[in-house]
């Protein structure tokens, strides 16, 4: 294969641009030529399509977000959408796309590769680790970070004022920015969408703070386990304790990536490069036990990712 194409699709994540990068820089040292395509699906629909080569990826390694840009696109659901998609890369004489993106774009990509057989690799790129097939996604690691210079930060004022907060993260489905923030965090509570929540037993543990002298509990709720604000009143009405909530939101999404997300890019993206390189079919890169693999995108997409309920447990122990 001569001539490849790489986007990024879904939520922005920090270590797409180092993934792109290497992308880049790699398939242009094994001979090959790289259209960046921007805006995701949308984008390829349209044709949004330059050629790239090594300097314009320059200095772009330490910055978060996606400097091809990134989309929603609905219309790359429908057949005609993607028709649209696959009549834009024959013209551009592309023999190969890769995705960086989360569970939808690859769910794209798929069903691009099973309408039209056109040869792609998804590259897992979404700061929620919501994908079962890989250990990591791009973009955990820093979001992870983000949180825990926030959790810090909010820990001063808290422990100031003898306030409790409850902190809310993303994650969508997917209780990892919670769980990996919050026993890193020494957080005293972390509710997350893959355990039922039992409110009296966290008022309970919330009490025994108190009498144990501890009244600036930390809480990290994991978005859509329910509402801050309903939360925070179900406690203050059982606990004596006077209480904040903060959503991090976009926060958490942005800034430079830390080594492990750009270390991951650039191991995913030659994986990448070389599939599309041996004309690969429809695949999915990622790592497991700190070893990058590669798995077709169906078993990818059918793989259910399991909560790590010891390290829950372990959370659950150290915050007492
Ligand atoms: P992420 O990739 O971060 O999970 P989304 O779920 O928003 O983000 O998906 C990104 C894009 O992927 C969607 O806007 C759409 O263009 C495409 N997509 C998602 N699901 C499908 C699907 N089932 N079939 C075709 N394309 C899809
Ligand atoms: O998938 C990444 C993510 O940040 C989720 O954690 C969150 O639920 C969602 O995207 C928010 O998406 P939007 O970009 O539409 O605000």
């Amino acid at each position: 294969m001569r001539r490849i194409a790489v986007m990024t699709s879904g939520g922005d994540a920090p270590g797409m641009n180092a993934a792109i990068r290497a992308v880049v820089r790699y398939a242009i040292s094994q001979g090959m030529e790289v259209y960046g395509v921007e805006r995701g699906y949308d984008g390829l629909i349209k044709g949004n399509i330059k050629k790239m080569d090594s300097r314009s990826v320059s200095d772009t390694i330490h910055r978060g977000g996606t400097m091809l840009k990134t989309a929603r696109c609905p219309e790359f659901n429908t057949k005609d959408g993607r028709e649209l998609a696959y009549d834009v890369l024959k013209a551009y004489c592309i023999e190969g796309l890769i995705v960086i993106g989360g569970d939808g774009s690859f769910r794209g990509v798929k069903d691009l590769y099973d309408d039209f057989k056109f040869p792609c690799v998804g590259i897992p790129g979404t700061i929620d680790n919501d994908l079962g097939y890989t250990d990591y996604t791009l973009g955990f690691d820093t979001a992870v970070n983000n949180v825990l210079d926030a959790i810090n930060k909010i820990r001063d004022t808290m422990n100031s004022h003898d306030r409790a907060c409850i902190i809310e993260v993303m994650g969508r489905h997917c209780g990892d920015i919670a769980l990996h923030s919050g026993i890193s965090g020494g957080a005293e509570a972390m509710l997350v969408p893959e355990i039922p929540f039992d409110i009296t037993a966290l008022c309970n543990s919330m009490k025994r703070n108190i009498i144990k002298g501890k009244v600036s509990d930390i809480i990290i709720l994991a978005e859509g386990v329910c509402d801050a604000s309903d939360l925070k009143k179900q406690i203050e009405q059982r606990v004596p304790i006077s209480i904040r909530t903060v959503k991090l939101g976009y926060i958490q999404r942005g800034g430079t990536p830390t080594m492990a997300d750009r270390l991951l890019a650039a191991r995913c993206a030659v994986r990448a490069v070389e599939l599309l390189k041996t004309d690969c079919d429809a695949r999915a890169v990622g790592i497991k036990d700190n070893k990058i693999i590669d798995i077709s995108l169906d078993e990818a997409l059918n793989t259910h990712r399991e909560f790590d309920k010891d390290l829950y447990r372990i959370a659950t122990l150290l915050s007492q």
